[in-house]
């Protein structure tokens, strides 16, 4: 049994704001080393039109390799209906969108409003039937915009409770890094009041440096899933000032070193990790642990 649940989302949220174009056999290789490490769920890639994200364009290849692989929870990111249908037809097991808080990045990033874009998440889970993929609305900017500047709680919380009407899960997402340990509570307070355990993941951004610390303040709410990025990679090409995700090797050496079970072994992630560096050699990756080792004596959590 895991305490903390860990979704590596940089095939997705990594590869989308890399310079350097992962070729589709390298990303298969990763996503293979990222399993084996441990990782119960990956988010391997998004539905959107390739001319916006070229990255992204094998996705539908990406998810097929994934799902070969076994008691792994596929992830995609769809922004509408249509990015929904291709995920579904693809295969994947749980499809996120992304809901923006704000309506300046609502506007640049899904070209439509937050409004907008919960009737496109409401069509889905109308459409998906009895076996169809797990549908989480994950509320993006939602400790403010680089484009909007401070977002109100009210309206983080008036999109968390439309989308927990119809989806599985609903997480809250710091997409530009400018959430504080402090406020990181509040606002998940305030959201679990109103939907309680349909509150699950946490995604941020190390922007400001204080990724981990977010993860902690989040954890000690009663949050236990977590999206985070080999490296560091990530961030919103449609969000100015956007950088990478918490680390997932700081993350899971955090956690463990707690004596919280995240069912990732560190040295097999260090090993993905050099797939990660093979594969773009030039994109800069982060991370304290893989450069520091682990401690003198270091035991995982049992
Ligand atoms: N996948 C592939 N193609 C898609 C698509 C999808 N999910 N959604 C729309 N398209 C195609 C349409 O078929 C249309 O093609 P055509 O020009 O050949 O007719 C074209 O893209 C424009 O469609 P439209 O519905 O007008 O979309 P738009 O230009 O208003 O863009 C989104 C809206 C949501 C598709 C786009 O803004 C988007 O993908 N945003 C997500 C960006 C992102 O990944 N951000 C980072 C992660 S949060
Ligand atoms: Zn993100």
């Amino acid at each position: 049994m895991r305490d903390v649940h860990i979704c590596e989302v940089g095939p997705r949220d990594g590869l989308q704001n890399a310079k350097h174009l992962m070729p589709t056999e390298a990303k298969k290789r990763w996503i293979t080393a990222l399993a084996a490490a441990g990782l119960e769920e990956i988010e391997v890639g998004s539905f959107v039109p390739p001319k916006l994200i070229p990255a992204m364009a094998d996705t539908a290849e990406i998810v097929t390799h994934a799902r070969t692989i076994a008691g792994l929870k596929v992830v995609a990111l769809a922004p509408n209906v249509k990015g929904f249908e291709r995920a579904r037809g693809a295969g994947a097991h749980k499809i996120t969108f992304p809901v923006s808080a704000s309506r300046k990045h609502s506007e640049s990033n899904v070209r439509m409003t937050p409004e907008q874009m919960v009737e496109q998440v409401r069509q889905c889970a109308a459409l998906r039937g009895k076996d169809g993929p797990e549908i989480e609305g994950a509320v993006s900017t939602a400790f403010g915009c680089t484009l909007q500047g401070a977002v109100p709680e009210a309206d983080v919380l008036r999109l968390a409770v439309a989308l927990a009407e119809f989806c599985d899960g609903v997480a809250l997402a710091d997409t530009v890094g400018y959430a504080n340990p402090a406020q990181v509570k509040r606002l998940f307070s305030l959201v679990r009041k109103e939907i309680g355990s349909k509150l699950e993941g946490a995604h941020f951004h190390n922007t400001r440096g204080l990724g981990l610390a977010n993860a902690l303040a989040a954890y000690e709410e009663g949050v236990r899933a977590f999206d985070a990025s080999m490296g560091g990679l990530g961030g919103c090409p449609f969000a100015p000032g956007a950088s990478g995700n918490v680390i997932t090797e700081d993350l899971v050496f955090m956690f463990e070193a707690m004596g919280l079970k995240t069912g990732i072994d560190l040295q097999k992630l260090f090993a993905a990790r050099k797939l990660l560096e093979q594969a773009i050699p030039e994109e800069p990756i982060y991370g304290h642990t893989p450069l520091a080792g682990l401690p003198k004596g270091f035991r995982a959590a049992a």
